[in-house]
């Protein structure tokens, strides 16, 4: 595997294959590698030519400089589990490689960036994002760019940029990896206590509730989030927000007539941490629903 710093090196790498006709796929990430990245690594292995994986931990995203300055790094261990799964280009540039001196462009989605994630982090987040990641495409040039679930907002305001601005690349959104005890894996569940990472299964459970509740025939979003914030309470944990929305615009939906995701985010102790759901009214048992966001579901 070979570990890349320049955008000059990684285009002189991928310059033989891309003219070879090679399939190229890209997983952005930001390191400190869980299985979550590792699914998705190996996703990209199993479907493309020529695997890239960038590792970057984007300033530009960070509301909180204090979150930036503690988010986890680990570039060794990275380096060696993405040459065990076969990667073949780790590109991991500094700061000024991807934010030279004088840069001011950014990429902004309307809309979805608002609610949910946008209203709580703030604007920048998600511009901070979509800026990163169109800079990657166009180092990288992937004909394929995989995402997580976990993640869904970001998926989805990734998809609506990529189709706003003709990008010729497909989003592929991977299902979220779980540990054992359903929480999702997350770079951040490494700054929870043993007594919050106990308390953190509750978000599972909350999303669980309601796909339960909707199963057993219940529509409405009022009674479904109400479920899901008694599972949180009982944990002493007071979410973000608690929200059924739609798949295509993450708007509120007034009731649960097809797929909705139930999406929520809370602070467990210090660690903020997020979760979402696919919700399938024809559900009949209460199952875990790892279904990623199929490509047509954002109009
Ligand atoms: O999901 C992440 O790790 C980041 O938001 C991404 C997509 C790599 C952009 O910095």
């Amino acid at each position: 595997m070979n570990v890349i710093r320049t955008v000059a090196e990684l285009r002189a790498a991928l310059l033989g294959p891309r003219r070879a006709g090679r399939t190229i796929g890209l997983v952005p990430t930001m390191g400190a590698f869980h299985e979550g990245h590792l699914s998705l690594m190996r996703q990209a292995r199993r479907e493309c030519d020529v695997v890239v994986v960038s590792l970057f931990v984007n300033p530009a995203q960070f509301n909180d400089p204090a979150d930036l300055e503690r988010y986890p790094r680990d570039a060794a261990r990275d380096e060696a589990l993405a040459a065990e799964i076969g990667v073949d280009h780790l590109f991991a540039p500094g700061v000024d490689e991807v934010y030279p001196s004088g840069f001011t462009t950014a990429v902004s989605v309307a809309g979805i960036t608002e609610t949910l994630e946008g209203a709580h982090r703030g604007r920048a987040h998600f511009d901070g994002v979509t800026t990163v990641v169109s800079k990657l495409f166009n180092m990288v040039g992937p004909e394929v760019a995989y995402f997580g679930q976990k993640d869904v907002q970001q998926a989805l305001v990734i998809r609506r940029m990529v189709r706003d601005l003709d990008m010729p690349v497909r989003i592929e959104v991977c299902p979220t990896v779980r540990e054992a005890d359903g929480l999702a894996l997350s770079s951040r569940n490494a700054h929870l206590s043993p007594d919050d990472r106990a308390r953190a299964t509750a978000l599972h459970r909350a999303l669980n509730a309601v796909q339960e509740e909707v199963s057993a025939g219940e529509r409405d979003p009022a009674a479904l989030r109400a479920r899901a914030l008694a599972e949180l309470e009982a944990a002493a944990i007071e979410p973000d927000y608690v929200e059924l929305v739609s798949t295509d615009t993450l708007a509120p939906v007034s009731r649960l007539d097809g797929e909705a995701l139930a999406v929520l985010a809370a602070h467990v102790g210090a660690t903020r941490l997020i979760d979402n759901q696919l919700i399938q009214p024809s559900l009949n048992h209460n199952r875990e629903v790892a279904t990623p966001l199929r490509a047509p579901t954002i109009a």
